[in-house]
Formats: structure tokens, C-alpha cells, sequence
């Protein structure tokens, strides 16, 4: 019998006891708070802590499922975080730094983990915006000043979802597409694997995962089913909030 992806997924977790018969376990073996309350993130092994979602692993659903988002935060940000840890501690004073201040000049970084920083601590920062870009009951469209600036440079709300839409579809491979602030200019963006706007230069306001961890699980291979299900959960309130911090 042919094992399809996902129930090769499950039994990698099962085989590393993450997935138990009676469900999934976060790094420190407790099961999630029944109804809503977050689990810590995992035990501290460095100076760079994955931070915990701000609402449950279920608060997205249906638009993002439950499992999708305990793989994702639990594992996915979780090892992103272990291996930035791994090598800063190589560079101990990139410790005491913000990882946003680190990926703006990663000259900083000394060569021989500068593209470990990179990945690692891109996909760091990258997670960290996008759970507080996603909320439960979000979606709809930005208000106010960020409303205004939308269709300044966009035309319309309908024709800002249509451009983001197809940079997102036409990321290769893995990715984010990205509403930025390039200087006080909104435009949109794609960088290729952990790679994040700020090392551009630029402000990322909004930003959607593409690579397929993000949505295997529930859409398979199907980023058209995913993006404007994602879209469904935007939290509108904090994008608009690093508009205006960005732009003051
Ligand atoms: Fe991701």
C-alpha cells in the first residue's frame, strides 16, 4: 500500500513520539491546555526563545487546522530557533542582540555562521511576525490610514488581494510574499527560503509562509486552496499597528 505524505508525516512523529495515540505532545511532553490556553514554548537551550502563539493551535480553524500549526510552531519555528542557538553560540555577543537588528546588518555575523544566521535566524523572525499576523476571526480588510495607503498604491483592497495573491502563488519553491514599507513606500515583495524583507532594507508589514509546511497538511499541494484561506485570518489590527509605528 502507498503511504501518501501525510501519513508518512505522522508516522515520523509517532516514531519520534511527538504524535501520541491520544494526540500531539509539545517539546515538553505536555499535551496542550484543553480549549485554548497555549503551551510554553519549549525549554530555553539559548539566547533566542520561540515565543508562543498567541491563541490556541485550534483559533484558526477551519482556515489554517489544527495540526498544520502545532507542526509548524512546535517543530518548524522550534528547530529554527535550535540551530540560530547552535551557532550564535559561536559569536556570543549576537546573543544579546535583537534578531531584527542582526538580519538589518549581517555583516555583523561573522563569516563562518553567516549564512546559518541567515537561514536560521530569518526563519526566527520570519515566524515570529507571522503568528501575530494571523488571528482568530481576522481577515476582512485594513482600515484607516493603511486602508488609504492600500488603494493609493494598489487601486483597491480587491486589487492589492490579487497582486499578493499572485507573488504568493509565484514564489519558486520556498518562500514568503510580503507586504513591505520600502522607505514610506507600500509595495510587495517575495524572498526565497527564510530570506526577510528587513535585510532588504525594508519594513515587512504582512508577510504569508508559502513553503509547504505551511499548508501540506491540510491543502497538500494545493498553495491556491491555502492563500485565500490564509487570507481569512490576516490580523489586520497589527499590520495596520507597524504601518503606523513605521511610518511616524
Ligand atoms: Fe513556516
Amino acid at each position: 500500500m502507498t503511504m501518501t505524505r501525510r501519513q508518512a508525516i505522522k508516522t515520523t512523529l509517532l516514531a519520534g513520539g511527538v504524535l501520541t495515540s491520544s494526540g500531539f505532545r509539545n517539546l515538553q511532553g505536555q499535551s496542550p491546555s484543553p480549549g485554548g490556553a497555549t503551551p510554553p514554548a519549549p525549554a530555553p537551550t539559548g539566547p533566542f526563545k520561540v515565543p508562543p502563539l498567541p491563541y490556541a493551535y485550534d483559533a484558526l480553524e477551519p482556515y489554517i487546522d489544527k495540526e498544520t500549526m502545532t507542526i509548524h510552531h512546535d517543530k518548524h519555528h522550534a528547530a529554527y530557533v535550535k540551530k540560530l542557538n547552535e551557532a550564535v553560540a559561536q559569536q556570543p555577543e549576537l546573543g544579546q542582540m535583537e534578531i531584527a537588528d542582526i538580519l538589518k546588518d549581517l555583516t555583523k555575523v561573522n563569516e563562518a555562521i553567516r549564512k546559518t544566521v541567515r537561514n536560521q535566524g530569518g526563519g526566527h523572525y520570519n515566524h515570529s511576525l507571522f503568528w501575530q499576523m494571523m488571528k482568530p476571526g481576522g481577515g476582512g480588510a485594513p482600515q484607516g490610514d493603511l486602508a488609504k495607503a492600500v488603494a493609493g498604491k494598489f487601486g483597491s483592497y480587491g486589487d492589492f488581494k490579487t497582486k499578493f495573491t499572485a507573488e504568493a502563488m509565484g514564489v519558486f519553491g520556498s518562500g514568503w510574499a510580503w507586504l513591505v514599507l520600502n522607505g514610506k513606500e507600500l509595495a510587495i515583495e517575495q524572498t526565497p527560503n527564510q530570506d526577510s524583507p528587513i535585510s532588504q532594507g525594508m519594513t515587512p508589514l504582512l508577510g504569508i509562509d508559502v513553503w509547504e509546511h505551511a499548508y501540506y497538511l491540510k491543502n497538500q499541494n494545493r498553495r491556491a486552496d491555502y492563500i485565500p484561506a490564509w487570507l481569512n485570518v490576516v490580523n489586520w489590527d497589527f499590520v495596520s499597528e507597524r504601518y503606523q509605528k513605521a511610518m511616524t
